[in-house]
């Protein structure tokens, strides 16, 4: 019996082990964004034709004039519009649009 029961805990740890290290693993490959400027064109398509097209970034007036305008401009016009991306998601779009528009 006792080393039945003993068996049992065994079991139990070694599925709790297996379960925890396959749950990290798991949100470690979600968390992670493996190709940021194809997943930022791709945020981007999504939420950013509302009010604008790609005109106001090639423009001859254009406004944002450094990576550092540019980051805080897309967070801006993500704010006002509740568009629901975390910080990842509009690094991407700020390297999306680097890469395509502004070259900074
Ligand atoms: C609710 C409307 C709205 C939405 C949606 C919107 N924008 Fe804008 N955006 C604006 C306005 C208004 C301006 C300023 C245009 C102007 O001054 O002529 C602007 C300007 C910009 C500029 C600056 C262009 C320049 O002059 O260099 C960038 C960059 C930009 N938007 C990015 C984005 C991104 C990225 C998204 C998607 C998250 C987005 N916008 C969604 C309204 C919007």
């Amino acid at each position: 019996m006792k080393t039945l029961t003993r068996k049992i805990f065994k079991l139990v740890l070694f599925l709790l082990a297996t379960s925890v290290s396959s749950i990290s693993l798991a949100s470690g490959s979600t968390s992670e964004i493996k190709d940021p400027i194809a997943h930022g064109e791709q945020a981007h398509k999504t939420h950013c034709y509302k009010c604008h097209t790609d005109e106001v970034y090639t423009r001859e007036n254009r406004f944002v004039k450094s990576i550092d305008a540019l980051s805080k401009q897309v967070a801006r016009c993500k704010e006002g519009n509740d568009i629901p991306w975390f910080d990842e998601d509009a690094d991407a779009v700020v390297q999306f649009l680097n890469k395509k528009y502004y070259r900074f």
